[in-house]
């Protein structure tokens, strides 16, 4: 169901006796470059409609309240025990943005906060980052702060990396926090810079979820992540590069001996796919959807191929996808392991395609896949100057 902020002011004041300020954060998926955002490479996201509301209101003492509507549960911590760290529960990660926010220096006193949402958890259209921004959201307008993109993303992240204990690069944060409606998202994560682009009218993005979980805080997301490290430590040495985003494929090829084959074939992935996002802007500027969708195609061959972090039943989900009249093209999305994929569906054929992929799905693997016809939502700094913010 919808989350409303109707709904969760109720909650908040049924709660808490006192109504609120109101602040949403959206999902979302990315179309291209994927595990490029932890050395320093290029992503292309968009935020998506479906969201993470924070309703906010102050105490009179040092206690961060925290009321998630979603396990019906609540917890809390004091202000001085932010220090101690995780705490192994759902609450880490706004007690982690608490934290990541008083160490960038935002001061704030206790409060009272419910937490409500409609992201799909685990299938990797990054419900911890919509989680993130919108507490950092709450909790900084309460302390009277406006703080630019760059340190808001950043500072999440920080809550997820070093609090959560998950080590996500700053894509999700970033788009998060920064999209913009109607619009991609390319973002370059070493500069923080990005470019807003706009995805033709005659097209739909399709999310389908192969409802197998992925959990960025476990095993499998950090693995890649340290094959990726120790093949870019190679490079570092041999080749003098500052981060993989500069290494080409002879430099990497040079490398090979000193490598592992798992580092090899992931850092092959990571600089094929940072050229890709950059051909997938060209061809979006150039309204040439067809080359976009074989980058899709491509960029998923070589997620499940160089970097092996795709399963059987996404592949199968692109399989099907791909065979459909109308898909421009599909690939997996997200960390990995599970999850959903990304499709690129003409509009006319957008329908049809979500009953069929629904359907052959179903009669391949036996799971009801969710469907989801979306278009590029507002991030969280969006909503709140369109007055989201209530
Ligand atoms: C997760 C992480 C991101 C990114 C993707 C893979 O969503 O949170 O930082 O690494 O996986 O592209």
């Amino acid at each position: 169901m919808k989350v409303t902020n109707e709904a969760a002011q109720l909650a908040h004041e049924d709660r808490f006796g006192q109504r609120g300020r109101l602040f949403r954060a959206p999902a979302r998926v990315n179309l291209i470059g994927e595990h490029t955002d932890y050395t320093g490479g290029l992503v292309m996201p968009m935020a998506i409609d479906f969201h993470t509301v924070a309703v906010i209101s102050p105490r009179e003492d040092e206690r961060l309240m925290f009321y998630s509507e979603n396990y019906e549960q609540e917890t809390f911590i004091e202000i001085p025990s932010l220090e101690g760290g995780r705490r192994g529960h759902w609450s880490d990660y706004p007690a982690g943005v608490a934290w990541s926010l008083r160490k960038e220096g935002v001061e704030f006193g206790g409060f009272n906060m419910t937490l409500a949402g409609d992201v799909p958890l685990g299938a990797g259209l990054s419900s911890s980052a919509s989680i993130e921004v919108a507490v950092a959201m709450a909790i900084q307008a309460m302390a009277d702060e406006h703080l630019p993109l760059e340190k808001l993303a950043t500072l999440c992240r920080r809550a997820e990396n070093e609090y959560v204990g998950a080590k996500s690069g700053i894509m999700d944060q970033f788009v998060v926090a920064g999209a913009v409606a109607h619009r991609a998202m390319m973002l370059d994560t070493r500069s923080l810079k990005f470019d807003l682009l706009p995805l033709p009218g005659d097209v739909r993005v399709v999310i389908a979820n192969s409802m197998v979980k992925h959990a960025v805080a476990t095993g499998e997301y950090g693995n890649r992540r340290d094959e990726v490290e120790a093949g870019q430590a190679v490079l570092q040495q041999e080749r003098g590069i500052a981060l993989l985003r500069d290494a080409t494929l002879a430099d990497l090829e040079a490398c090979r001996e000193k490598m592992t084959p798992e580092s090899f074939a992931r850092c092959r992935h990571i600089i094929t796919e940072n050229a890709r996002v950059l051909q997938a802007r060209e061809t979006l500027l150039a309204d040439d959807m067809n080359r976009f969708g074989e980058l899709m195609v491509e960029a998923h061959k070589s997620f499940r191929d160089d970097f092996a972090a795709s399963c059987e039943e996404v592949d199968t989900l692109v399989s099907i996808a791909l065979r459909q009249p109308g898909c421009v093209g599909a690939r997996i999305t997200g960390g990995g392991f599970g999850g959903c994929t990304v499709n690129v569906v003409n509009v006319s054929a957008a329908e049809e395609f979500v009953s069929a992929v629904r359907r052959e799905y179903a009669q391949a693997t036996g799971i009801e896949a969710d469907c989801f016809v979306c278009e590029p939502a507002d991030g969280a700094l969006a909503l709140a100057e369109k007055g989201g913010a209530a």
